[in-house]
C-alpha cells in the first residue's frame, strides 16, 4: 500500500519515517520535473510496485530502498514467531524484493548484506532484536552511500577541467542515489569549488531519465547544461563540443565490461570514435565480482508501451512488435577509467580492479 503526498518539505530522494514501526517516503520520479510528489510505501508489495514501475530507480536508490522495504515487511510479523520461522519469512520478503529488476545488482546486494545480519541475529537475538539490527542496517546501508557518493566526486571533479565540456546518459544523479549521485558527483564537486565547465545531457530514451532526471538536477544546482536527444551525440562530438564522457553503472563484471542505461554503449562506440576519454563512477556494491565479464549480465526486458506508447500517447502503430532492453553493457576496453570510493580505477581491467578493491 502506498500513498501520494504532495509537495514535500524535503527533497530526500528517500527516507525512513519513523522509528522500529515505521515507512518508506520515496520521491515518485515518474512524475518529474513536472511535479514533486513524495509517495509512502507501507508494506513490501508497495515498494516493488514502486522499484518496477521506476518510482524510485538508479542502482544504489533501488538498494536502498528493497533494505527498508525489508523492514517493512517484518512489521508485519508477529512477534510470537520463533526466530527461525521469522527468518524464513523476512527470506520470502527478499525473495519478492529481488524479483522487482534484474540488473542493477546493488538490490541484490543490499538484499544479502540484510539476510546476512537477519540469519547471524535469529541465532541468538529475540525477534526485537532481529528487527532494530534490520533497520539499522538499512540505515547504515543508505549513510555509507551518501559517504560513498561525496567521496566519488571528490575522486573524479580533478577530470573536470577549466571550460571543458561534458556528455552523460541517463541520471546518476541525486535521485539515483540516497544523494548526490555517482556520474554527476564530480560534477557538484566541480561546481562547488568554482570551476567552469558545460554538461550536455542525452534524453534517454524511452523514459527520458536525462531529460526529466538529469537536466533537472543540474539545473537545481545551476550547473551550465545543454538538453540533447541521443541521436545527437555524435554530431556535436563531431563538432569538438565534447572533451569527455561520465556515466553510472548498474553492474560492473569483475573485468570492468559495464552495464548501464540502454544506449551508453553506443556512447562510449562514439566516444571512441572521436578519442574522447569515457568515464564511470559506481561504487563498490555494484561490482559483480562472481561474473568474469558482461555477456553474463542479466539485461532487464521492458514494456513495448514504453517505447511504443510512451508517457500515454501512441507514436508507432497498434501491434507493431517492439524490442525494449533497458539496458547495455560497454567492454572494458572502451572505458578510460571507473571513478570509485577507492580511487579511478585505471587501465580498467581484471587485475587493476582486483588490486584497487584488494581482492
Ligand atoms: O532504469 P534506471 O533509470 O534505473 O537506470 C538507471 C541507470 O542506468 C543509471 O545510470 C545507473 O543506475 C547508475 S545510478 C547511480
Amino acid at each position: 500500500m502506498s500513498m501520494a503526498i504532495k509537495n514535500p518539505a524535503s527533497q530526500a530522494t528517500l527516507r525512513w519515517q519513523g522509528s522500529l514501526t515505521g515507512s518508506l517516503i520515496l520521491i515518485d520520479q515518474t512524475r518529474l520535473p513536472e511535479e514533486l510528489l513524495e509517495i509512502e510505501c507501507r508494506d513490501v508489495p508497495a515498494v516493488v510496485e514502486a522499484i518496477r514501475s521506476l518510482r524510485v530507480r538508479g542502482a544504489p536508490a533501488i538498494g536502498i530502498a528493497a533494505a527498508y522495504g525489508l523492514c517493512l515487511g517484518m512489521q508485519t510479523l508477529s512477534e510470537e514467531k520463533g526466530a527461525e520461522a521469522f527468518y524464513s519469512s523476512v527470506k520470502q520478503f527478499a525473495d519478492q524484493l529481488a524479483s522487482s529488476r534484474p540488473t542493477a545488482v546493488n538490490l541484490f546486494w543490499a538484499l544479502e548484506r540484510m539476510l546476512q545480519v537477519a540469519q547471524q541475529r535469529s541465532k541468538s537475538g529475540s525477534i526485537a532484536e532481529i528487527r532494530a539490527a534490520l533497520l539499522a542496517e538499512a540505515r547504515a546501508i543508505e549513510t555509507e552511500d551518501r559517504q560513498i557518493c561525496r567521496a566519488l566526486g571528490g575522486h573524479g571533479a580533478p577530470l573536470i577541467e577549466a571550460n571543458s565540456s561534458w556528455l552523460t546518459h541517463c541520471n546518476a544523479g541525486g535521485l539515483a542515489t540516497a544523494d548526490y549521485g555517482t556520474a554527476l558527483a564530480p560534477f557538484f564537486t566541480a561546481k562547488q569549488a568554482g570551476q567552469q565547465f558545460h554538461v550536455f545531457v542525452d534524453e534517454t530514451r524511452p523514459l527520458l531519465q536525462g531529460a526529466r532526471l538529469t537536466a533537472w538536477e543540474l539545473h537545481q544546482r545551476q550547473i551550465d547544461c545543454t538538453l540533447i536527444c541521443d541521436s545527437m551525440a555524435a554530431q556535436v562530438m563531431k563538432e569538438g563540443r565534447v572533451q569527455g564522457v561520465l556515466v553510472g553503472a548498474d553492474r560492473i563484471a569483475a573485468n570492468g565490461d559495464t552495464a548501464n542505461k540502454i544506449g551508453t554503449y553506443g556512447v562510449a562506440v562514439l566516444a571512441a570514435a572521436h578519442q574522447i576519454p569515457f568515464y564511470v563512477a559506481a561504487p563498490r556494491s555494484t561490482f559483480d565480482f562472481k561474473l568474469a565479464s558482461g555477456d553474463l549480465i542479466p539485461i532487464e526486458q521492458r514494456h513495448a508501451d514504453e517505447v511504443a506508447q510512451g508517457f500515454g500517447r501512441r507514436t508507432a502503430p497498434a501491434g507493431v512488435r517492439v524490442y525494449n532492453p533497458a539496458f547495455d553493457v560497454t567492454p572494458a576496453r572502451l572505458i578510460r577509467g571507473i571513478i570509485t570510493e577507492a580511487g579511478i580505477i585505471t587501465p580498467v581491467t581484471t587485475e587493476q580492479i582486483r588490486a584497487t578493491f584488494g581482492g
